[in-house]
């Protein structure tokens, strides 16, 4: 039904000139696993300046490359910015949109994310949409309240729900070493699956991937995916040590 996805987020990290001998120590664990993609789907969100060339280290495999951010506005005066036709000119597969690390040091709100999440969808990119509390919510008991005005936005305002790919990542444990307990995520995942169910029945609910992120890594992968409501990570941290990142895989594979 809903095939493994694993993201690597490699955020504002890693070297084109390094993507060669990445893609070697990534793929060297795994290369005993024939047909690896059909039983999961292995996706890498990097820089920008590093989409094509990633894309061409690893289209021999069949893994895909997202970018990690993209602009509201399909093109004009906005200097500096990177719009979803210029995506989709690269063949990439989608882009994260709306990552707590987006919406801490930019501004970038629920309203914004739907934007960009619908020009995505309008230039068939992929919007890996990014929602998650604060610790301060979660300390204050406030976990579900934000889950469901984050999901209420995207359910209202997004355009095909049945394109997305939704990651769940408490913003406290994104980098912290601190991921949540599987049963922690599972219970927000379960929440994020019945709201789907809710908005568009079992063929929307049954079929849309959640991904889990934040500290994520080889450790805690087997427990995590264990959960029924979890389909994968986006993972930060742990994507940028290539044995590390094939471990991963490897577990939710093996
Ligand atoms: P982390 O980051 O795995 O380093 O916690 C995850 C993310 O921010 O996507």
């Amino acid at each position: 039904m809903r095939k493994p996805l694993l993201i690597a987020n490699w955020k504002m990290n890693q070297s084109k000139k390094e993507l060669d001998s990445y893609v070697r120590s990534f793929s060297k664990p795994l290369a005993s696993f024939v047909n690896i993609t059909q039983d999961i789907s292995i996706v890498f969100a990097v820089p920008f300046t590093m989409l094509e060339s990633m894309q061409h280290c690893v289209e021999q495999f069949g893994l895909k490359v997202i970018a990690q951010n993209v602009h509201h506005k399909v093109s004009g005066a906005y200097t500096g910015e990177i719009s979803a036709l210029m995506l989709k000119e690269l063949g990439i597969w989608g882009t994260i949109v709306g990552h707590s690390e987006r919406r801490q040091y930019f501004g970038e709100t629920d309203a914004l994310v739907v934007e960009k999440a619908n020009l995505c969808l309008t230039h068939n990119l992929v919007p890996v949409i990014c929602i998650g509390e604060s610790l301060q919510e979660r300390q204050n008991g406030q976990t579900q309240t934000v889950i469901y005005n984050q999901m209420s936005a995207l359910l209202d305002g997004v355009t095909d729900l049945t394109k997305i790919v939704i990651a769940y990542e408490p913003v406290w444990a994104i980098g912290t070493g601190l991921a949540a307990t599987a049963d922690q995520a599972q219970e927000v995942h379960a929440q994020i699956r019945s709201m789907l169910q809710q908005k568009g029945g079992s063929s929307l609910a049954d079929n849309c991937s959640i991904l889990y992120g934040g500290s994520m890594k080889a450790s805690n992968t087997k427990e995590l995916m264990s959960k029924p409501d979890i389909d994968g990570g986006l993972v930060g941290g742990a994507s940028l040590i290539p044995e590390e990142f094939a471990q991963m895989v490897r577990e939710i594979i093996n």
